[in-house]
């Protein structure tokens, strides 16, 4: 969690700062700040929205031309301003020699900070990253060799720091240079074209930040430092040994990043699906025939698939399992990543990780393609952000193609993975020779009407979605229901409801509802229940019946003609049928998405910012 942003160039810093935060904030914004050399560090800080930051910004610019910022998710320490990115180094002759930001965790803090106060600095956070600011400066200002070299003086204290980071730093002395490191959490190096004979150079978590300035970036990899001018960068490793870090051009957009004619980035990250999906399944496919992932395996000796992910990507997850076993009788077992990294999981012939991830940084799950790595198993990334860590770092990449996901919760990114899934599942049965050429046309077909279905699924169901949201958004509480492929369903729209409405709610498997949780319904409570046309519809009408005996309110998700739903249902949602039901799911999480968003909205939340949330988990 965290964003981190830097820039040295022509224009003033703050005001290309403040854009790059802006792009950033999805990674934490509980609290933001930055600080530009000008002859000194100049320090801007604020607890709360960025908003605060910029108000302080409008009302005080900073003047220069190099500086770094921070919007934060706090992990030590309270939301305050006094624990807000930059820190300083404080105390005596340190105070003010160097300024840091920083995303992750350094875990001997509690150590460092106690011999630091021995040299005479002055802590005045209670973060962990204090000490990086105070441990720079006492090299810096010391007698060892790297003292007065900004780059020797980071590299030594990077072999005193555990723990996993990404931090940039600033020396008055040196007031056009930034020294970054990575070590566990993301880092891109921007640069723009040459103009007038000199380039604007930025530093950043994610590539959004570093636009519309830079047109190149370079990543970091874990164990590199870079050393940051106005002239260009300079890569080395945490030991010295200089690093070739390629320069690529950089193919996001800005407009990809903005809002557009929305009011929030949920809003159009949900309208964009069926464009999402379109794109997304025409790149998996030539003419009427699957296309095989360039995977660099072989999908057809593939017997046993783990799925790592958390949040919505493993709600996509347990769809996955049920298109593989059904589709290329494949055994599938879903883990949630932050189980599977602390079990001892077997690793036997013919066993393929898949770690499904929106942002392929969420840290959980990277640790979870780390251990399977140490055991040999092969290791397959399903993610959206290409220039992720996971993608890095697995051994082949199946691109969702969604573009940028900026609002917290996930719902073009769940979609575009359960399509991916889908073909996915498709393409191993091919590889085993369980799919007909036949059986293949039908299903080309079915995927391909999946972008109009979704389009008229948003479109039909709005109007009710709209009714039940003023209904029930005062609800405290709100269970969701759904059997077979529509079980993860019901998971990922009680998920979406509790994320930006802050509404209790809980999804089940509804044949499981009457072992328990059935005791929580009266007549306030809505029960959303997922029945559209499937093979369990029926199963699903008897237990909507146990709820309805029971006075539940219940809100029918399913096809529009289905008139068993509509009598028992108080309102029902209306959702396409696709040609093969698997697909289905896809379809049924529209009108959820449109309900957390209306129900959010009334309740006056902040859609895209939901507190105490991050968009990219980076820490465990
Ligand atoms: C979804 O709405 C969430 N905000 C969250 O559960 C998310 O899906 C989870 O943190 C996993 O993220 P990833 O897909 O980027 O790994």
């Amino acid at each position: 969690m965290c964003g981190i942003a830097g820039y040295i160039g022509p224009k003033p810093a703050d005001q290309v700062l403040i854009v790059a935060l802006e792009r950033l904030k999805y990674r934490g914004y509980d609290s933001a700040g930055m600080a530009v050399v000008n002859g000194e560090l100049h320090l801007r800080r604020a607890a709360g929205k960025l908003k605060m930051l910029a108000d302080q910004i409008d009302a005080s610019p900073v003047d220069g031309h190099c500086g770094i910022a921070h919007t934060r998710w706090a992990t030590h320490g309270p939301p305050t301003e006094a624990n807000c990115h930059p820190h300083l180094a404080n105390g005596g002759r340190f105070t003010g020699a160097v300024a840091v930001v920083h995303n992750g965790i350094i875990e001997n803090h509690d150590h460092l900070r106690r011999e630091l106060i021995e040299q005479g600095c002055i802590f005045q956070s209670e973060t962990d990253t204090e000490v990086i600011p105070q441990l720079l400066a006492t090299i810096y200002l010391g007698d060892s060799t790297a003292a007065g070299d900004p780059v020797a003086t980071v590299r030594a204290a990077l072999a005193r720091l555990e723990g996993s980071f990404a931090i940039a730093a600033i020396f008055p002395d040196h007031p056009d240079r930034i020294i970054a490191a990575r070590q566990g959490s993301p880092l891109i190096v921007g640069r723009s074209r040459i103009k007038d004979g000199r380039r604007e150079m930025l530093l950043a978590s994610d590539i959004p930040a570093l636009l519309p300035h830079a047109h190149e970036m370079a990543i970091l990899d874990d164990g590199v430092i870079v050393d940051i001018r106005s002239s260009g960068a300079v890569f080395g490793t945490f030991s010295g040994v200089p690093v070739d870090a390629p320069f690529k051009t950089i193919e996001v957009t800005a407009d990809a990043v903005s809002k557009g004619r929305f009011d929030t980035f949920m809003e159009k990250e949900i309208a964009e699906q069926p464009e999402v999906l379109a794109r997304l399944i025409e790149s998996r496919l030539r003419g009427e025939a699957l296309v095989e992932p360039d995977l660099g395996l072989d999908l057809a000796a593939v017997n046993h698939i783990v799925f790592l992910a958390c949040g919505t990507s493993w709600h996509a997850a347990l769809n996955g399992k049920r298109y593989l076993e059904t589709l290329a009788r494949v055994h599938v077992e879903v883990d949630i990543s932050s189980e599977y990294r602390y079990r001892n999981p077997v690793a036997s012939g013919g066993t393929l990780v898949v770690a499904i991830s929106q942002s392929g940084e969420t840290a959980d799950t990277l640790a979870g393609v780390r251990l399977a790595k140490a055991k040999f198993i092969p290791v397959i990334g399903l993610v959206n952000v290409v220039t992720s860590t996971i993608a890095r770092e697995a051994a082949g990449v199946m691109p969702l193609f969604a573009g940028p996901e900026i609002g917290v919760a996930s719902t073009k990114a769940y979609t575009a993975q359960l399509t991916a899934l889908y073909l996915f599942a498709a393409q191993a049965a091919k590889a085993k020779g369980l799919l007909s050429p036949e059986a293949e046309r039908k299903l080309v077909t079915a995927v391909r009407k999946l972008p109009g279905q979704v389009e008229s699924t948003l479109k039909n169901s709005e109007s009710a979605v709209i009714e039940v949201a003023d209904l029930f958004a005062a609800a405290s509480d709100t269970v969701f229901l759904g059997r077979g492929g529509e079980h993860p369903t019901a998971l990922e729209g009680a998920l979406k409801l509790k994320e930006i409405a802050y509404v209790h709610a809980s999804g089940y498997p509804a044949g499981e509802f009457k072992h328990g949780p059935i005791a929580q319904v009266t007549a306030k409570l809505p029960v959303i229940c997922l029945c559209p046309r499937d093979q369990l519809r029926e199963k699903m009408l008897s237990n909507i019946q146990e709820v309805k005996a029971r006075a539940g309110r219940i809100i029918g998700v399913g096809q529009a003609d289905d008139r068993e739903l509509r009598d028992l249902a108080d309102l029902v949602l209306p959702v396409a049928r696709p040609d093969d039901e698997l697909l289905q799911p896809i379809l049924s999480i529209l009108p959820l998405q449109r309900y957390a968003y209306h129900v959010a909205v009334r309740r006056k939340c902040d859609v895209d910012q939901p507190r105490n949330l991050a968009k990219s988990v980076t820490v465990e």
